[in-house]
């Protein structure tokens, strides 16, 4: 028994050297907190997920029943996971003792890269109840390969790039997590942004990525947005439903279910629980931060005409021939 704790020992070893070795092979760049970017496969990742998210990719055994939640970080992750929870869990927790009151969404919902494999290559998976749902803002191609492969849903959920580009700079204001760095200012910020480099850009790649999927196998790739859950949220929720195999029975329909899910994961909701209102998520980050104003547009008091004209340019040419288009 000790031998064999030995050599399982020395494998992970072995494997984290392995993975040193290859980050010190790999491009760095400063990211916007000034903490170092990677350059894997054409995406910049954070250098503190590198590890993790290799392991994952490795170890990371889907389930056919798992649903799986992609997005670009402050794309509408919180929400997704609050909707996605609380209608896959409407047999088991009443709205009025959704555990969404007590804990943060982040917690319920936990991400292979900052939670699951952060500190362990061969987390303890199998106990969590059924259907299991994990996140990750991994792009489709770097994906654990048991997620493509498994007959797992991915709900993706995207947003304009302007807003998302805003809510990411006030996110990193708000989470200064090396006291001493001092953070990039909005120009800088909006030039690295436009270059795709951020964590896990190039954001446009990120999406398309997605989209393909999705176009490819609809069954398997459910595509949001999240200016239209903004606009219409009861059909969105209906639609996540159908999709992860727990439709809404007219009974359910006409008790008002879905407006309940829509009030309880609505962002003045969750924004005024005293759980989201103080504690951290993963040690650094404030829960608080997670919801900032939650609207569509806010960049207009953040970007200049010309910026934004200069991303909608690149957007335009990115997403050219795609199909895909933002309403911005
Ligand atoms: P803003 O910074 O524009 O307000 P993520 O969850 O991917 O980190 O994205 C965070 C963004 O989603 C923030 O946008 C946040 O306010 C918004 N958000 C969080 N919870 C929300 C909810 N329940 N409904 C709508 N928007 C929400």
């Amino acid at each position: 028994m000790e031998k064999k704790k030995d050599v399982n020992c020395s494998s992970a070893d072995a494997e984290k050297d392995d993975l040193q070795e290859l980050l010190h092979t790999l491009e760095q760049h400063k990211s916007w907190d000034s903490r170092p970017l990677v350059r894997y496969e054409r995406i910049w990742l954070p250098v503190m997920l590198f590890r993790p998210i290799l392991t994952s990719q490795k170890h990371f055994k889907a389930e056919g029943t798992d649903i799986i939640l992609t997005t670009m970080p402050k794309s509408g992750t919180t929400w997704l996971k609050a909707l996605t929870f609380s209608i896959a869990n409407r047999n088991v927790f009443s709205i009025h003792q959704s555990p969404l009151l007590s804990y943060n969404p982040h917690t319920l919902v936990p991400f292979l890269e900052y939670t699951i494999y952060r500190d362990q290559d061969n987390p303890e998976l199998e106990n969590i109840p059924r259907p299991r749902i994990f996140s990750t803002h991994m792009p489709f191609k770097i994906l654990p390969d048991s997620i493509r492969e498994s007959e797992c849903r991915i709900i993706y959920i995207c947003r304009n790039p302007l807003d998302q580009f805003v809510s990411h700079y006030h996110f990193m204001l708000q989470n200064k997590i090396e006291k001493d760095a001092i953070p990039l200012e909005l120009d800088e910020v909006f030039d690295m942004f436009c270059q795709g480099i951020q964590p896990f850009g190039p954001f446009w790649d990120h999406m398309l990525g997605y989209w393909n999927a999705h176009l490819k196998n609809p069954q398997k790739v459910l595509f949001l947005k999240y200016e239209d859950l903004k606009q219409d949220i009861s059909s969105h929720i209906k639609k996540i439903a159908e999709f992860i195999g727990f439709p809404f029975s007219a009974e359910e329909e006409n008790q008002g279910m879905i407006e309940q899910i829509s009030r309880l994961c609505s962002f003045e909701n969750l924004k005024n629980l005293e759980v989201n209102k103080s504690g951290y998520f993963i040690g650094s980050i404030k829960n608080s931060s997670f919801f900032r104003k939650g609207e569509v547009g806010d960049w207009v008091n953040h970007l200049t005409p010309a910026m934004a004209e200069r991303v909608k340019n690149l957007t335009e040419t990115k997403f050219q021939g795609s199909g895909l288009v933002f309403k911005m």
